[in-house]
C-alpha cells in the first residue's frame, strides 16, 4: 500500500464542523468525530472505535495507556472486531485469537451529517485486501458506526463466494468503569455460561447480578438480553443493546492474568470491564452464498444521582 494521502481523505471525508480524518496509529486513517451530543475516534486499522465521550460523562470506552499501535497487533481496549473466529481459532491453537480483521487496515466508504447531533461512518473489508491461510473464503465486512447521544455499531458480513461461510465474532467492547469492585451488572440472570479461566471449563447458570472480586471470563450462550453496567463510583448506567447476537462474553483479567499481558498495565483491571456482543460457540454462524448477517450494539449512558 502507498502512503496515505491525508489531505486528500480529509477532503474526501471530512466533514466541516463535525468530522476530520487525520494521521493516526500504524500510519493509518483516524476518524474524529465532535457533534453536538458527544465526541468519538475510530481508527482505520481495524475498524477500531478507540473513544465514545456523550458530552457531560467521561468517556464510555476504556483504553490501555500500555497498549501497543503497531501494525500486526491488535489495540488493547476501545471496540475490537473479533472475526471470523472469537477466542481460540477452531481447529489451530497456535494462531492468536480473535481473528485477523483486528489487525489489518480497513477503508473509510463513507461519511455522512445525519443532523447536528449525529454522525454516521461505514468502514469495509473484503477477502481482497485481507485472507487468512486458514480461512481463505470470499466475504464483505462493512461496519456501520453511529455517533449520537448513543453509540451504534453494526458488522455486516456478507458471504459473495460460492459455499457457505462459517464464523464466529465479537464486538469486544472494552467499557470505562470507576472500580471494578464497586459496579454491577445486569441482565444475565439465569443464563448458561462457561467459564475459561487456566484451560479449566465450568459450567453454571448466573444467579442474578454479576459482581467482581477474581477473573471473570464467562461466555454466556443464547441469550439476546440487554445489559446494563452499574457504575456508583462515576453515577451512571451504561445501557448495552444487542441485535443479531445470541452470545455476551464478560471478562476483567484480574490480578495474575494482567501481569502475563504485556500491553496492559497491572493496575489497569481496576477501571476497565468488557462486555461484548458476540456470536460463538454453539451460537457460531453459517451463511450461505449471497446471505448477509448482522451483528449490532448500542451503548448509552444514563446518570443516577
Ligand atoms: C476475551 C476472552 O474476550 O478477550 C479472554 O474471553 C481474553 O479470554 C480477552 O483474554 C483478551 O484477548 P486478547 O487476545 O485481546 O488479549
Amino acid at each position: 500500500m502507498g502512503a496515505t494521502n491525508f489531505a486528500e481523505l480529509n477532503q474526501q471525508f471530512g466533514i466541516f464542523g463535525q468530522l476530520n480524518v487525520k494521521s493516526g496509529s500504524v500510519a493509518l486513517p483516524l476518524i474524529e468525530v465532535e457533534n453536538a451530543n458527544a465526541r468519538a475516534r475510530i481508527s482505520a486499522y481495524g475498524s477500531h472505535i478507540l473513544s465514545f465521550k456523550p458530552h457531560g460523562h467521561e468517556d464510555v470506552l476504556w483504553i490501555s495507556q500500555k497498549s501497543d499501535y503497531e501494525s500486526g497487533k491488535p489495540i488493547r481496549g476501545g471496540i475490537p472486531i473479533c472475526w471470523p473466529w472469537f477466542g481460540s481459532h477452531p481447529t489451530d491453537p497456535q494462531i492468536p485469537i480473535h481473528g485477523f480483521v483486528r489487525r489489518v487496515p480497513w477503508r473509510i466508504l463513507s461519511t455522512e451529517k445525519i443532523d447536528e447531533g449525529t454522525t454516521r461512518i461505514e468502514i469495509g473489508l473484503t477477502h481482497a485486501e485481507a485472507m487468512h491461510e486458514t480461512w481463505r473464503h470470499r466475504y464483505e465486512l462493512k461496519s456501520v458506526i453511529t455517533v449520537s447521544e448513543q453509540l451504534d455499531l453494526e458488522l455486516i458480513t456478507r458471504n459473495i463466494g460460492d459455499e457457505a461461510i462459517v464464523f464466529s465474532e465479537a464486538l469486544h467492547t472494552y467499557f470505562n468503569v470507576s472500580e471494578i469492585s464497586e459496579i454491577e451488572i445486569e441482565g444475565l440472570a439465569g443464563c448458561a455460561y462457561i467459564e475459561e479461566i487456566d484451560a479449566r471449563k465450568t459450567h453454571a447458570i448466573e444467579p442474578g447480578k454479576i459482581r467482581f472480586n477474581s477473573e471473570v471470563d464467562r461466555v454466556y450462550q443464547d441469550t439476546t438480553a440487554e445489559c446494563i453496567i452499574i457504575d456508583p463510583g462515576f453515577q451512571r448506567k451504561i445501557r448495552i443493546g444487542k441485535s443479531g447476537s445470541l452470545t455476551t462474553v464478560v471478562w476483567n483479567p484480574w490480578i495474575a492474568k494482567s501481569k502475563r499481558m504485556p500491553d496492559f498495565d497491572d493496575e489497569e483491571y481496576h477501571t476497565m470491564v468488557c462486555v461484548e456482543t458476540a456470536n460463538a460457540m454453539k451460537n457460531t454462524i453459517t451463511l450461505k452464498p449471497g446471505e448477509t448477517h448482522s451483528i449490532r450494539t448500542q451503548l448509552s449512558v444514563e446518570s443516577i444521582l
